[in-house]
């Protein structure tokens, strides 16, 4: 089917649960909620919950510690719909899959984006537990969501990337951070496809090339939201020193639970930024 019909499709089902439930129709902020973060979620009163299941063309998720729904809730009159449940290339999902649901929110009405994930730190003064600004990333992966028939109702077959996160939105967010005491740092994110975890050798490559933290998500979806002309803010939780920066083997589960650990904080810094932007 064509991938514009399935867009379509999947909004005009959520306008419908929407409506049923006496919401308004449309979204105003898209966030994706990275390794851990899903919790967060839940921890607006008065949510609709939408599970993947119900609504047509939203695929299910695979990995530990994700759960197939999106909620929306209105924060301070905005309407905001979050991810719990990210989709990666790595599953096996095709990038259509992966970039769907922000391109269903952004035919909503969402133009503002907020994308966050667990990332190893390859910055020497990035320790586990910060939380990082994604300032500029780097596409390591060798593929782009955008390949094939562009979808032109969306954007154009050749968007610019000269500023994919939002200076606005970054600054804003320092300030508020700054205002509330919560440290958070700057970086360059660059994108791996997974979902082995990367050789040393590799870190030593990516922080020649200027890269602060690595990861396997973010970056499908925030090129296909600056296709789609969303005002993109990322930020990353770092997990783990990246390989080889200490002596110490990666494991999924030590990420899970450093996220864990760093959710108040993560969710601190989230609720003000969605409360005050
Ligand atoms: N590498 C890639 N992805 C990650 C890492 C990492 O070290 N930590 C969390 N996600």
């Amino acid at each position: 089917m064509d991938e514009y019909k399935k867009i379509n499709e999947a909004s005009a089902q959520i306008k419908a649960i929407l409506n049923d439930n006496g919401c308004d129709q449309h979204v105003d902020t898209f966030i994706a909620l990275g390794s851990g973060l899903g919790p967060f979620a839940d921890t607006f009163e008065q949510s609709l919950k939408i599970s993947n299941k119900d609504l047509p063309h939203f695929p299910t998720t695979t990995v530990q510690g994700h759960a197939g729904e999106i909620v929306i809730s209105k924060i301070n009159d905005k309407v905001c719909m979050f991810q719990k449940g990210r989709l990666h290339a790595y599953e096996g999902h095709s990038y259509n899959d992966v970039i769907r649901p922000l391109r269903i929110a952004r035919n909503l009405g969402a133009k503002t984006l907020i994308l966050t994930n667990a990332a190893g730190g390859i910055n020497p003064s990035y320790s586990p537990g910060d939380l990082v600004l994604i300032k500029d990333h780097i596409n390591l992966s060798g593929r782009n969501p955008l390949v094939g028939k562009n979808i032109d109702e969306l954007g154009p077959r050749f968007p610019d990337l000269s500023e994919v996160y939002s200076y606005k939105l970054m600054n804003d967010t320092k300030k508020i951070a700054q205002d509330n005491k919560i440290l958070v740092k700057e970086g360059v994110y660059i994108h791996v496809s997974g979902p082995s975890y990367e050789t040393p050798a590799e870190i030593r490559m990516f922080a020649k090339l200027g890269a602060d933290m690595v990861g396997m998500s973010t970056v499908p979806e925030a090129i296909a939201g600056k296709h789609c002309d969303m005002n993109i803010l990322g930020i990353s939780c770092i997990t783990n020193y990246a390989a080889g920066i200490v002596n110490q083997k990666l494991t999924h589960e030590d990420v899970q639970d450093v996220a864990k650990k760093t959710m108040e904080k993560f969710s601190n810094l989230l609720n003000l930024i969605l409360t005050k932007l």
